[in-house]
């Protein structure tokens, strides 16, 4: 049976009914709900009161997650049931941040020892690169490190490499870390123009080492070190690693085996960070910090475990997520970090959310007949108030908006401008509360409106008013560092868990981005006048003439 045919269900729906008249803002005037919806774990704060719920919306979404067993699955997923269903596996990504001396028998097999073997790997890699041991074709030190790789390849190591810059190890060579993912060759040839072949060395990373974006990367800079150096053999061994779970693959490519690091089928490439996957985070910011952002995530996978639905974190993210795509219909989530340094996540979680669960289909095989994943998109807070919050405001589309930031910035800056920058901070935290808060209040609220306009930007028609009623909900960080960040992408991970056990959805898998590599196929033969030109629709028919036509005349693009 689908979940909107259940008692649960239907009783939200009429409870949604119930609160059709009210307003937020008179929600927020009852104390006890407030401090039920103000919660907090480790490093992790979030304030979901200005969410339109009452205390019985909250109890009503735990009976609806009691219904199916939400407790069970989410014991399942972190003891290795085979959670991913379409690919008969486990989903085990919790299982790379165990502590090291526990262990997690999958298949009769201890697989934290297999984790611990390959962090060991990883380590030592890391170590000769900082120490300066790690040369290139000329005898030099490496100087510079390449990730090549595409979505969950490419968009963790980024995220934590960009967010936690500060905390880069001086070595004694200091390496610097770069991406290149995308299969257009901007990103890498840009990359070629800054850089020296003797001195780089490429990390290619990839789940299934087939990726034709990180492929062709790879290939094309295989190429640019063997213009310097014509010994194959050489400029493979010293100037890329492989990371993937297929070693053959790898192989096959020439990565040689002490080069390779390994990772398992059991880890879905947007939860892969936590194992090799995440090299170039230690190479940029140590082992030390690589295992806090490890630490952090264990916590918060212990906290999902045992905290009761009313404490759980992920559990109320999700479920109050639940509550605004399916009771209220909002089809949109915005990510708005109001710190530079997350300007990624955003992108991070597109991949991590949609990708999940932008499914249609439940774990049976059956049509949904609700919605899933909502539209998900965002920007660093401070910048998109001057760009889409307009949207927000006025537009006539309902909006979740998560509203990200540190607590403590700058706090060992000194001098006159550490001051200035710690009240720079101040001003950033002023402005991400009073966004939440005039999203939620409107015009209802008379605050910074003038006499004049007061009356006029009650008027619903007028070009001065706002509707209010955004829900949004505001997560803290006590600070960003390798172990908060750790807890709060688990806390998302979790979030998008809980999710897809309310759905009845598999997020583990992702057949969705197939056909589209599929059809490129016989496209680039069309293209590349290897194959025929007319097979298409009439649409793709036109535009590859068009370009042969280019082609010809030009002698080339
Ligand atoms: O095409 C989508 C996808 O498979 C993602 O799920 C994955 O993160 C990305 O491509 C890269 O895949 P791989 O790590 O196998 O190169």
């Amino acid at each position: 049976m689908l979940i909107s045919n259940t008692k649960e269900w239907k009783a939200l729906e009429a409870h949604h009914q119930s609160l059709a008249d009210i307003k937020t803002c008179q929600l927020l005037k009852d104390r006890e709900r407030n401090d039920c919806l103000f919660k907090g774990f480790d490093k992790i704060t979030i304030d979901f009161s200005k969410q339109k719920i009452s205390a019985n919306t909250l109890e009503m979404l735990f009976e609806l997650a009691l219904s199916v067993n939400l407790n069970e699955k989410i014991s399942g997923l972190l003891s290795g049931d085979k959670v991913n269903t379409t690919e008969d596996r486990a989903a085990l990504h919790t299982a790379l941040r165990l502590p090291a001396e526990k262990s997690l028998i999958l298949n009769g097999e201890d697989i934290n020892s297999d984790v611990q073997l390959q962090l060991t790997k990883m380590e030592e890699i890391v170590n000769r690169l900082i120490n300066g041991h790690w040369r290139g074709f000329s005898g030099k030190p490496i100087t510079d490190v390449v990730n090549l790789g595409v979505g969950g390849s490419d968009l963790g190591p980024l995220l934590v490499c960009d967010a936690l810059d500060e905390y880069e190890v001086q070595g004694e060579t200091g390496i610097n870390v770069h991406f290149a993912s995308t299969m257009d060759g901007s990103q890498i040839s840009s990359l070629f123009s800054s850089l020296n072949p003797e001195t780089t060395l490429f990390i290619v990373v990839s789940k299934s080492f087939t990726t034709i974006d990180t492929l062709t990367n790879a290939e094309t800079a295989k190429q640019w070190v063997l213009e310097q150096c014509s010994n194959e053999a050489l400029v493979s061994k010293q100037h890329f690693i492989g990371v993937s779970a297929s070693p053959s693959k790898m192989e096959e490519w020439g990565i040689v085996a002490e080069h390779q690091l390994l990772f398992w089928e059991w880890v879905g490439g947007r939860f892969s960070l936590w194992s090799s996957v995440g090299i170039c985070i230690a190479i940029k910011l140590g082992m030390r910090n690589f295992r806090l952002l490890l630490q952090g995530a264990h916590e918060m996978d212990k906290h999902f475990l045992s905290a009761e639905f009313e404490n759980n974190l992920p559990v109320l993210l999700g479920l109050i997520s639940i509550w605004n795509v399916n009771f209220r219909k909002i089809n949109a989530q915005a990510i708005l970090p109001y710190d530079a340094r997350l300007a990624v996540f955003p992108d991070y979680l597109t991949q991590l959310e949609m990708e999940s669960n932008g499914k249609s289909v439940t774990l049976n095989g059956e049509a949904v007949d609700y919605d899933t994943c909502p539209v998900l998109w965002g920007e660093v807070g401070p910048n998109a108030q001057h760009a889409f919050y307009q949207l927000l405001h006025q537009g006539t589309q309902k909006v979740n908006c998560d509203f990200i930031a540190p607590v403590k910035r700058f706090c060992n800056t000194d001098g006159e401008h550490g001051k200035r920058l710690k009240e720079q901070h101040l001003l950033t935290l002023a402005n991400c509360f009073a966004q939440s808060r005039a999203l939620m209040l409107g015009s209802s609220s008379s605050e910074g409106i003038s006499n004049k306009t007061r009356e006029e930007s009650a008027n619903s028609t007028s070009h001065r008013h706002y509707p209010g009623e955004q829900p949004s909900t505001t997560i803290l960080l006590e600070e960003l560092s390798a172990y908060s960040l750790g807890q709060l992408i688990a806390l998302y991970e979790h979030k998008v868990y809980v999710m897809a056990v309310l759905w009845n959805i598999n997020p583990f898998d992702q057949w969705g981005v197939e056909l589209g590599k599929v059809m490129a196929e016989g496209t680039l033969d069309a293209l590349s006048n290897k194959g025929k030109v007319d097979d298409f629709d009439q649409s793709t028919n036109k535009l590859i003439r068009f370009i042969n036509s280019k082609v010809k005349d030009s002698g080339g693009l």
